[in-house]
Formats: C-alpha cells, sequence, structure tokens
C-alpha cells in the first residue's frame, strides 16, 4: 500500500507486531519518520489514544480483531476498510501434519491452525498478521492436497506451498518441509 501511493499523498503508518523478528519490511521501512514501528516484547500495545489523525483521513487497518475493535472505538469518523481472510471454505475438521524435516507427525485439530500446530513444536517458525495477507508464514508443501484460505498467494506459489497461519489439508495429512 505504501508503495502505491502517490508522491504528494500524506500518508503515517503506525506499524505493529509480537515482536520485530515476526514483522515483514522493516528493512524497507527504516528510516521513514512517517513509519512507527511498535514491537510488542519492546514497547508494549501501541497507545491508540496518543494518535491524532486529521477527520477526513481515511484509516486502513489490518490486523486481529482486538486490535480492529480498538481502532475503530478511536476514530470513529475515519473511514475504517477491513480486511478480512475468506471464510467461504470449511476446512473445520482435524487432520495430520507431518513436519518430514523434523521427523514429527502432529494433529491439527479443527478450529486450530497449523500454524499453532507448528509452533508448539518449532516456536521460531515465523509469521506476523495471523490472516492469511502478509505471507510471512508461508511454507514449502511436499505432499498433500491443501485448502488454500489466503488472498495473497499466486496459482503457481499455490502449487506448492501454503500459508500456514489460515490454510489447512483439505483431506487426509500434509507434508510441510519443515
Ligand atoms: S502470518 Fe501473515 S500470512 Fe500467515
Amino acid at each position: 500500500m505504501v508503495r502505491s501511493l502517490p508522491e504528494n499523498m500524506p500518508w503515517r503508518l503506525l506499524y505493529c507486531g509480537r515482536s520485530r523478528a515476526s514483522m515483514p519490511f522493516l528493512g524497507e521501512l527504516a528510516g521513514d519518520e512517517r513509519v512507527t514501528v511498535v514491537a510488542e516484547d519492546e514497547n508494549g500495545r501501541p497507545d491508540l489514544d496518543a494518535l491524532t489523525v486529521p477527520e477526513d483521513a481515511a484509516v486502513y487497518c489490518c490486523g486481529p480483531q482486538g486490535l480492529m475493535a480498538a481502532v475503530e472505538e478511536c476514530f470513529p469518523a475515519a473511514r475504517l476498510e477491513r480486511f478480512a481472510p475468506r471464510t467461504d471454505t470449511d476446512g473445520n475438521h482435524a487432520f495430520e501434519l507431518e513436519l518430514r524435516c523434523s521427523g514429527r507427525v502432529l494433529t491439527v485439530p479443527a478450529g486450530s491452525s497449523v500454524l499453532a500446530a507448528v509452533r508448539a513444536e518449532l516456536p521460531d517458525t515465523p509469521y506476523s498478521c495471523a490472516q492469511g495477507f502478509c505471507g510471512t508464514c508461508q511454507q514449502r508443501v511436499l505432499e498433500g492436497e491443501v485448502e488454500h484460505q489466503d488472498e495473497l498467494l499466486t496459482d503457481t506459489e499455490r502449487a506448492d506451498s501454503m500459508l500456514i497461519c489460515v490454510s489447512r489439508a483439505r483431506s487426509g495429512r500434509i507434508v510441510l518441509d519443515l
């Protein structure tokens, strides 16, 4: 979005995440005084009340529901654009997940994510938005049929990878290169 803004358009970005290690694009954004980075493990949660936003500003927010609700409460006069993950797939069944490099086989329960199952075993596995938007959690798929529930990957990328925060197995088992 920042890249696509016209040059004379004023903007500011409040970029929040759990830790800097989990936040993509930091290198590209570093040094831009219009960007405020808030890493929760260093700075705690963002202080939305301290922000001032012109009344005619458009506020675009992408993040967990709690943050979305807080932003909406703070900026009721501003236009809030929501981005929501797809909800038109069922995918809500348990399945087996093999992490081939680690030699582990896990169960991903119904209503839980591949990301949660993977991070329980491999806590350093990167992620950020946890909603299928940023691509940080993309992993290579070695076997199995994936129910893709993101809006980010191209068909070519979907042929051999998945965003593990939202996508699931269509059935049976999937095998990741982890
Ligand atoms: S963590 Fe952002 S797409 Fe999965």
